[in-house]
């Protein structure tokens, strides 16, 4: 089990630049994240680490190994770095057994039949398939043979884990469960993960850390917690968060001591803690975020926490299980509101208010984060 380390890493495919200057530290045992679009270079990353791919620029470490040097035009094997990788299409062997399945790694290296048959025995036990050993791949479920393919990942003992996309062939409910089983195996080999999804749900719920990426070029790099309410920039505030973040255009404007945020179609107070880092941006356009959860309908605030509702027009009504979507319309202006209750009905009006604690502000010019 190792770190992975990864220095001024360029890729290009021709005149495309898959992945651009990439900077990275992945710690020892880290389940880490590579989250993006598709075609942002998460694949690609994933094969120079792997090997498989040789970088243009920069450095590959894995620990104290350097695995890929451009400077020195070295370039370690894939099968030298003792790294298991599976793919989104992983294909096992129809006419092999799950236990062959699993075995083949093994046997290829030469291993003896008594070392096979406990690792296989060990595995199989871990991902909840002793009992499957025996059958053909036809007679079993996306689910278990996804899961005979993770065997034959694991069974390697492997340094580090490079998974893509491997949920991506499962169905929902599957993809769920699996992702839990797997965070958790995870933790108990404590193998180093490096995991590509273009899902941020999956990101978010799976990862210690994860890095969004967009061609090819790094967005932010952060835990789960930092990039949902920490976004370095708009296309991390928008990406990460279902539904995303509402974006809204606003003038800051000054009043005495007083900045406001002012939108045309409603306006309100900076709070008093965030003016000095504001006071820069006076008379300049921005762009506000507020997440749907930090909109609420007055009746169902508390009295004295907030006092700037505006009144918005409820388009639409999403009953979605444990909380409502509320589609909210003013002039131009469209916001979401995720709420528990709702006294409003559709075309009616209702009192929004916002809880400015939880505003982004994001500075028009850059995209980048100005609080
Ligand atoms: N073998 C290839 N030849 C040419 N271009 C490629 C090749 N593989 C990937 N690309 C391009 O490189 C970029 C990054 O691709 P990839 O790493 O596969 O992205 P992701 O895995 O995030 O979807 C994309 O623009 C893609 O079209
Ligand atoms: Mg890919």
């Amino acid at each position: 089990m190792v770190s992975v380390t990864i220095k001024n890493l360029t890729k290009k495919y021709g005149e495309t630049v898959a992945v651009k200057d990439l900077n990275l530290e992945i710690k020892d045992q880290e389940f880490f994240i590579l989250l993006g679009p598709s075609g942002c270079g998460k694949t690609t990353t994933l094969l120079c680490i792997a090997g498989l791919l040789k970088p243009d620029e920069g450095e590959v470490w894995l620990g104290n190994e350097l695995v890929s040097s451009s400077g020195r035009d070295m370039h370690v094997t894939p099968q030298k770095r003792e790294v298991a990788m599976m793919f989104q299409d992983y294909a096992i062997y129809p006419h092999m057994t799950v236990f062959k399945n699993i075995a083949f790694p093994l046997e290829v290296r030469g291993k003896d039949k008594r070392e096979i048959v406990e690792r296989v025995t060990t595995t199989a036990k871990l991902l909840g398939i002793s009992q499957l050993l025996d059958r053909k791949p036809k007679q079993l479920s996306g689910g278990q043979r996804q899961r005979v393919a993770l065997g034959r990942a694991i069974v390697r003992k492997p340094r580090v884990f490079l998974l893509d996309e491997p949920l991506a062939n499962l169905d929902a409910k599957l993809r769920v469960k699996t992702r839990t089983e797997l965070k958790e195996l995870q933790r108990k080999l404590g193998v180093t993960t490096v995991y590509v999804t273009h899902d941020q749900v999956e990101a978010m719920t799976m990862a210690d850390r994860i890095i969004v990426q967009r061609d090819g070029v790094t967005e932010q790099i952060g835990t789960p917690d930092e990039l949902y309410n920490r976004p370095a920039n708009l296309f991390v505030a928008g990406f990460i968060g279902s539904p995303e973040m509402n974006f809204t255009d606003c003038t800051l404007i000054k009043d005495g001591k007083k900045l406001w945020l002012d939108a045309k179609e409603f306006k309100i107070p900076v709070p008093a803690e965030i003016v000095p880092k504001l006071e820069s941006y006076v008379g300049e356009d921005v762009i506000m975020g507020i997440r749907p959860e930090d909109l609420y309908e007055r009746e169902f605030v508390k009295e004295g926490t907030q006092k700037n509702a505006f009144r918005m027009t409820v388009d639409i009504i999403e009953h979605v299980g444990p909380y409502l979507l509320l589609y909210l319309r003013k002039g131009r202006l469209s916001l979401v509101a995720r709420v528990k209750h709702t006294k409003a009905g559709v075309g009616q009006e209702a009192s929004i208010e916002m809880d400015l604690s939880k505003i982004h502000l994001f500075d028009k010019k850059t995209t980048k984060a100005i609080l």
